[in-house]
C-alpha cells in the first residue's frame, strides 16, 4: 500500500458481504481448465441464449443505427411490449408510462430502494432469499429485517409474521423464489399487498422468475396494489442475463423522482438491447421461450426424482407433503427437515436441507467438486444463519448433465 492510500478510506457502506458462491464458481472453473471434466449444476441462469428474433435484431441494428442514448425510463416500443405482455400473461391493464426499464432487475432494485427508503428505514426479507435485497439495502445505510421462513411457509413470509413485527418501512417478496422457488400463492401475496396498503409500508415484489412456473399460480402485486413496485427482468424466462435489461411497475407516487435517479445513474438503459428486446414478445420468441420452460419443467422432475433416490425428498408446506419420514422441522425448527427439498413450484432451483450430511455446506461443495466434478452451491449467501446446511442445485441447464450430476452425487455419498 502506498503512504497516500494509507491516509485514504474506503466508505463503511462498500463493506457488503460477497457472493461466496464466486469461490465454487472460480474452484468449478480451474478444474474445467484442468481437466475439463466439470458437470455444473451452479449457475442461475438459463443455458440458453436470447430468442432467434433478438439475436437477429441486434445484427441488424449493429449494422443500422447509431445506438446513441435513448430516452431514460426506455424506448416507447419497449414500453408498450411489455405493458402488452401483462395483458397477454396476466389480463392485467398496464399503461406504457406505468413501466421503467432498468439495467437488469438489479439496477431496478437500486432505485426503487433509492426511491422508497431513507438511511434507517427497516426493511424486511425474507431470509433465506436473494442476497443481493439484503447487501444493497445495507450499503444504502437501511437496518434489514430478516424474516426466518422455513419449509412451514413454504420459504415465504406471511402476514402472521408481519403482524409480530415492529415497525417497517418495506419489504420485499420474491415469487417464484430464488434459491427455494417457492411461490406465493394468490391469497397470500394479496393480503400481504392489502397489509402492507394499509400500513404505508411499500411492498417491493421480486417477479423476475414469472413465466417460470410449473404451477401456473403466480400472480403480480400489482393485481392487488398498485401502490407496490413491481421488479421484472429480461434475464430468466426471456434468457437474456448478459443484456442487461429489466423493468419497474411504478407506482405513481414514484414516477418522477425514479426517472430522475435513474437518468443521473446511468441516462438510460442499453439502447441495442431495448430495441432488440422488442422483439422478445413475438409469437416465435415467445414460442421459443416457453419451449426451454417445458425443458426446465423435465429437468425439475429429473433431479427432484433423482434427489429422492439419494434420500433428498420434496418437502415442506401444505402442497409439498412429499417429505415422508424425513419433513420436519429442519435445523432448531427453522429450516426445510433434513433431507428435504423445497418445493420447486417456479424458477430452476432445487433447495435441499442437507444438515444430516454436514453443517458447513461451503466445505462439502468444495469436496464434492474435487473429489467428483460435480459444481453446486452452499445455501450461505441465501441465508448467512443455516445456509451452510443447504445446497443449492440449478436445472436450468441440459438433462444430460443433471443426469450425469445424480450419478456423480449418488456415488459421492455411497462411497
Ligand atoms: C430473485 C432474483 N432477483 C434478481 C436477480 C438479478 O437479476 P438481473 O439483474 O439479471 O435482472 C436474480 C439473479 O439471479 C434473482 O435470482
Amino acid at each position: 500500500m502506498t503512504d497516500e492510500a494509507r491516509l485514504l478510506s474506503v466508505a463503511a457502506r462498500a463493506g457488503v458481504a460477497p457472493f461466496h458462491v464466486m469461490d465454487v464458481l472460480a474452484a468449478a472453473r480451474a478444474r474445467q481448465q484442468a481437466r475439463g471434466d466439470v458437470v455444473s449444476l451452479a449457475p442461475g441462469e438459463p443455458s440458453a441464449g436470447a430468442p432467434r428474433p433478438v439475436r437477429e435484431a441486434a445484427a441488424r441494428l449493429l449494422r443500422t443505427d447509431q445506438l446513441g442514448y435513448t430516452e431514460q425510463e426506455g424506448i416507447p416500443p419497449l414500453r408498450e411490449a411489455i405493458a402488452g405482455h401483462y395483458r397477454r400473461t396476466l389480463a392485467l391493464d398496464v399503461e406504457p408510462h406505468e413501466v421503467l426499464v432498468t439495467t437488469g432487475s438489479s439496477g431496478g432494485f437500486l432505485l426503487a430502494f433509492l426511491a422508497a427508503f431513507d438511511v434507517g428505514d427497516r426493511v424486511a426479507m425474507a431470509c433465506p432469499g436473494y442476497p443481493a435485497y439484503r447487501n444493497i439495502l445495507t450499503a444504502l445505510g437501511c437496518e434489514v429485517v430478516e424474516l426466518r421462513c422455513g419449509a412451514e411457509t413454504r420459504f415465504q413470509p406471511t402476514v402472521a409474521m408481519l403482524d409480530e413485527l415492529p415497525p417497517i418501512k418495506g419489504l420485499v417478496v420474491a415469487s417464484p423464489a430464488n434459491p427455494t422457488g417457492t411461490v406465493l400463492a394468490a391469497g397470500e401475496l394479496a393480503a400481504i399487498a392489502g397489509w402492507c396498503a394499509e400500513r404505508g409500508v411499500a411492498l417491493i415484489s421480486d417477479e423476475i422468475y414469472h413465466g417460470i412456473d410449473y404451477s401456473g399460480t403466480a400472480t403480480s402485486a400489482w393485481q392487488y396494489s398498485r401502490e407496490a413496485i413491481v421488479v421484472n427482468s429480461f434475464s430468466k424466462y426471456f434468457a437474456m442475463t448478459g443484456w442487461r435489461l429489466g423493468w419497474l411497475l411504478v407506482p405513481e407516487r414514484l414516477r418522477r423522482p425514479m426517472a430522475a435517479l435513474t437518468g443521473n445513474f446511468t441516462i438510460c438503459p442499453p439502447n441495442l438491447s431495448q430495441q432488440a428486446a422488442v422483439h422478445a414478445f413475438t409469437e416465435e420468441s415467445y414460442a421459443e421461450l416457453d419451449g426451454h420452460v417445458e425443458r426446465y419443467r423435465r429437468n425439475r422432475d429429473v433431479l427432484l426424482s433423482g434427489l429422492a433416490e439419494l434420500g433428498l425428498t420434496k418437502g415442506g408446506g401444505p402442497e409439498g407433503q412429499g417429505g415422508g419420514e424425513s419433513k420436519g422441522g429442519g435445523p432448531e425448527g427453522q429450516g426445510g427437515g433434513k433431507g428435504t427439498v423445497a418445493p420447486a413450484d417456479g424458477a430452476f432451483y432445487a433447495y435441499a436441507d442437507i444438515s444430516h450430511l454436514t453443517h458447513d455446506a461451503m466445505s462439502w461443495c468444495q469436496r464434492l467438486l474435487a473429489d467428483t466434478g460435480l459444481a453446486v452451491v452452499p445455501g450461505i449467501d441465501f441465508d448467512p444463519q443455516l445456509g451452510n446446511r443447504f445446497i443449492r442445485m440449478s436445472f436450468a441447464g441440459d438433462e444430460k448433465d443433471i443426469r450425469e450430476g445424480l450419478r456423480r452425487l449418488g456415488g459421492w455419498l455411497g462411497n
